[in-house]
């Protein structure tokens, strides 16, 4: 096995996706030396900013769809610090991914500043298949390599008065013209639960496609919970912090009747200005039918049980 600590989950390395197909073989060679250097699998010490170790896909959670193609879901973006349309794959190329910190603080026991080669030293890396479902009314399905939530807060130890997570994203004066449009209440805020951060469902994404995540997708890190409407998902994250208080995120700063906190994917509830009923399928012409929770409430609908009187849906 490649992986150090296997969860109930894992496939025999036989039955997983051979590596080669998912990374390049130079990739895979790097990985295989830090493995052996290390003795497990970890952040190779010998990959440069632009490796990712191999790592297994994990066959729990399925997209049920055609995995996206990499061009469209690397050129179709929503990164506003970039600009409002959604041709910003080329100006992201600007933002330096390496060096990158990481701070997670507020409520937990040990607040810290991880430098990412070391945080990914400290997590389990897999491949996930999720769905996205952005709130425009289009999806995609994406192989994520990343690592989940719960590990990262296992590395701070949370404190019992913490009830949510506040992200903050990068904001870099010259490299984002974005941000030149003053009106958008900069940075770029989310937000979620504490409950919704442990789910198994919450992950950090650092990979796409078996390579580094790039820029336009939140390049180097940013998170993801697939059962909720895509702005959900903070890019290119510079700061978690564990507080008490519900912080008050980007989009709803600007238009709270149409992006609220909670923006759990409902068909049923529409959009003040559309149908959220069904959903285009990036790279192609097909509607397919929107699902409650985007298809996952089996791993999250608990989360919601007492909470009826809450805008869960938009
Ligand atoms: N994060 C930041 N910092 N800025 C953004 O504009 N857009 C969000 C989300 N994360 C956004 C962001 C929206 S609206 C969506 S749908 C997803 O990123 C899109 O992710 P993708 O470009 O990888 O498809």
């Amino acid at each position: 096995m490649l992986i150090r600590n296997p969860r109930g989950w894992e496939l025999p390395e036989r039955e997983a996706t051979p590596e080669a197909l998912v990374l390049g073989r130079r990739t895979v060679l790097k990985a295989a030396a830090g493995i052996a250097a290390a003795g497990s699998l970890a952040w190779p010490e010998a990959a440069g900013a632009a490796d990712l170790p191999a790592v297994m896909r994990n066959p729990r959670y399925r997209p049920e769809r055609d995995i996206t193609a990499e061009r469209e879901a690397t050129t179709y973006n929503n990164y506003y610090e970039f600009g409002s349309q959604k041709t910003i794959s080329q100006a992201a190329q600007r933002l330096p991914l390496r060096p990158w910190t990481l701070r997670v603080d507020g409520m937990v026991d040990q607040p810290r500043d991880f430098a990412l080669e070391d945080l990914l030293r400290q997590v389990q890396l897999e491949e996930r298949l999720y769905r996205l479902r952005c709130v425009e009314a289009w999806s995609m399905v994406v192989p994520w390599t990343g690592f989940m939530l719960s590990d990262l807060l296992k590395l701070v130890g949370p404190q019992g008065s913490a009830k949510y997570v506040r992200f903050e994203t990068a904001a870099i004066q010259g490299v984002m013209p974005g941000l030149r449009q003053s009106w958008y209440p900069w940075p770029y805020i989310e937000g979620c639960t504490i409950e919704e951060a442990a789910n198994e469902l919450s992950f950090m994404v650092v990979g796409a496609y078996g390579k580094p995540l790039p820029p336009q997708n939140g390049g180097p890190i940013r998170f993801h919970q697939p059962w909720k409407y895509g702005f959900k998902a903070g890019k290119s994250l510079v700061r978690m912090t564990l507080t008490d208080q519900r912080p008050k995120t980007f989009w709803e700063q600007i238009q709270p009747a149409e992006y609220g906190f909670w923006a759990n994917v409902n068909p049923e509830v529409p959009h003040p200005r559309w149908s959220q009923a069904s959903e285009r399928v990036l790279g192609s012409r097909e509607r397919v039918p929107t699902r409650l929770f985007n298809g996952y409430g089996e791993f999250v609908a608990n989360l919601y049980t007492g909470l009826q009187r809450e805008r869960l849906w938009t």
